[in-house]
Formats: C-alpha cells, structure tokens, sequence
C-alpha cells in the first residue's frame, strides 16, 4: 500500500533571532523569535509511504542524497511513525527554490514543508501548532514557516517539547516587504547549530544577547500591533547586529560576514539616509536582507543596483503559511 502527501512551505527571515538552544535533543531554544514568512524562497516536499521500501529514501532536487542526509529524515519521520505506531517507510522527493544553505533559512522551509506533506500521508491530522512543534526538532527557525506573515516561536517551559511552538502575530498585510541581497550563495562555512553552540559556550556577552531579545521581542510586538514601521525596522537592525556582535565575542570568533555583506550594509544606510525607511538584518550568512516597504521597493532596488548586479538583488513579497499541494500542482 502506498500513501501520499505534498505540501509547500517558504522560507521565514527573523527580525527577532533565535541564536542557541537550552535542549539541543528537543531544540529548545534559549530566548523566543519572530519572523516574517516571505513568498519567493520556498520548499515543495511529497512524502509516499509505501510497504514495499525497506528503508526511507531522500532526493532533493532530484538528486538522491547520501546516508548522513537520509538519516535525519528518518530520524525526523520517526517522530511521526511512533505517534501512529506504523514503522512504513518513505520515499521523500524535495525542491527546493531557495540558495540552499546561503543564510536563507532554507532547513527552515525545508522542514516544515517534510512535516505537512508526512502529517497528510501518515494522515494523522495534526493541527498546526503541534506540526510547529515537530518541525522545530528538524531546525529551530523551521518552527515558524508552518505559519505565514509575522509570526512568534514561544521558548516555551522547561524540557516539556509541547510548550515551545509558534503562533501567528499578524498577517503583514501592510506595507510590508523585503530584498535579499545576494552576496554569496555558496555553502556556508559553519551550521548554525555549531555555531550558536560556540557562541553559548565561549561568548561573555550570551548572557545579554538573551536579555536583550527578550526586551526586544516586547517592543517589536508592541511596533507590529501600532504598525509602525520606523520602530520595527530600528529594533530588526539592532537586534540583528547584537546577535553578530554575541557572536564575535567567542571564541575562537565566529563572523559569518563578507566585504560585500559591508557594502551591502553601508549602501541600504545611505538609501535611509535619503528619507525611505529600510533596514537591514543578517543570519548565519554574508546575506544581507533589507526589511522596507512593499511601495519602496522598486525604488530600492533600483539604488541597489548602482553596487550589485541584478541577479543579486531578490525582492520579495509576504508569504504564506504551509501549503498542502494536490496533484496537480506537483509539476516536478
Ligand atoms: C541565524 O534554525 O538553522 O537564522 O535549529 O540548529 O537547525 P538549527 O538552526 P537554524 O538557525 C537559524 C539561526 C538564524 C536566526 C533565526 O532564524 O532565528
């Protein structure tokens, strides 16, 4: 017997950053998050349970992945086959229409796309929230992606794995956009995981940097409830660098940046300093992501351009929240 599911997720960009975890086997994390989904990086994943596999299989992008890829699938699938208590196993196909591994979140979208296509083969009918919380224990940001628009990853309690989740906080259906500059989309050098590991271990400042974007996630609630863009773009850029500079204090330093990612920086300053309101903000990546409004980005865009090529700069639009894809759709 052989059942399916596909589902598509996009990618989230957080303004408020979750760098470590307090539980590395249930990715429980140190402070709580929020992101925004975006529209133009997303995964489309199909799961097919079938009797006849003797072990799970994993392709991405058409390409069949090796044992240590495959693995974290089956780890991942397992969460779900010992709820139902079937040991099936599957045959995952993924695309994905993200840099993979360039700072854009792409174990983000990834995840929670295999965790929507894998509840609706399994067909175990899990609601979003508890989906949330089994996409968080493939990678932490992938949490978020379940839902679209603003949306907050709670650190939750204790050890208990059901507590730490994401809700929806707004559906950005504002002003609201945002351009990735593109500096490089290679694979990067350290995982976030050993890095936020490091930074936890080593860096002095950890200690503030959970402090502070405790503090920060209040203000940037408060910003989004009143709609205030200057106030939501000052706490993404400070709070983004703060986590850069927790970063730089460990040691050995962890600087996940590049001479462009600067140039970058400096160019969307002098862009704000015009009178449009943008700001930027950068993960474990030399990406840069300029958070403006959906009404200035062409103009943006067109400033950007007098330092990068045109490939380099993606705008984007607000996305959505996961996505069950019928056959259809699955164009692969
Ligand atoms: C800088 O979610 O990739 O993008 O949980 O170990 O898989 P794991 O890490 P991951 O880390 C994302 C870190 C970040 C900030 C963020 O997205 O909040």
């Amino acid at each position: 017997m052989k059942s399916t599911g596909r589902c598509r997720a996009h990618t989230n960009i957080a303004l408020i950053k979750y760098w470590g975890k307090r539980n590395e086997e249930l990715f429980l994390p140190m402070n709580s998050s929020l992101s925004l989904t975006l529209d133009a990086f997303f995964t489309d994943t199909e799961v097919v349970l079938d009797d006849n596999l003797t072990s799970d299989e994993f392709y991405l992008d058409d390409t069949k992945q090796g044992v240590e890829e495959t693995q974290k699938i089956t780890e991942f699938l397992n969460l779900f086959r010992n709820l139902a208590k079937i040991e099936t196993k599957a045959c995952v196909k993924s695309y994905n229409h993200v840099p993979t591994a360039a700072g854009l979140a792409s174990s983000a979208s990834a995840f929670s796309a295999l965790a929507g296509a894998m509840n609706q083969a399994i067909g175990l009918n899990l609601d979003l929230k508890t989906l949330s919380t089994f996409a968080r224990q493939g990678s932490g940001s992938a949490t978020r992606s379940v839902y679209g628009g603003f949306v907050e990853w709670f650190m939750g309690n204790d050890d208990e794995t059901t507590s730490s989740h994401a809700i929806p906080v707004d559906d950005a259906s504002w002003d609201i956009g945002m351009i990735v500059i593109a500096v490089n989309t290679g694979r990067k050098k350290l995982s976030s995981r050993v890095g936020m590991k490091q930074t936890i271990k080593t860096s002095p400042f950890y200690s503030s940097w959970v402090e502070t974007a405790t503090s920060d996630l209040t203000k940037m609630k408060e910003a989004i409830k009143k709609q205030d863009f200057i106030q939501l773009g000052e706490i993404t850029e400070s709070n983004g660098m703060k986590m850069h500079a927790t970063m730089l204090g460990a040691f050995p330093p962890i600087s996940y940046w590049e001479p462009d990612s600067v140039k970058a920086i400096q160019k969307v300053k002098e862009i704000r300093e015009t009178g449009i309101p943008c700001y930027v903000t950068m993960d474990a990546g030399p990406n840069v992501k300029v958070l403006c409004k959906q009404s200035d980005m062409l103009k943006i865009e067109q400033l950007l351009l007098e330092e990068f090529k045109e490939e380099q700069i993606i705008p984007s639009k607000i996305g959505e929240g996961i996505r069950l894809l019928n056959r259809s759709e699955w164009n692969y």
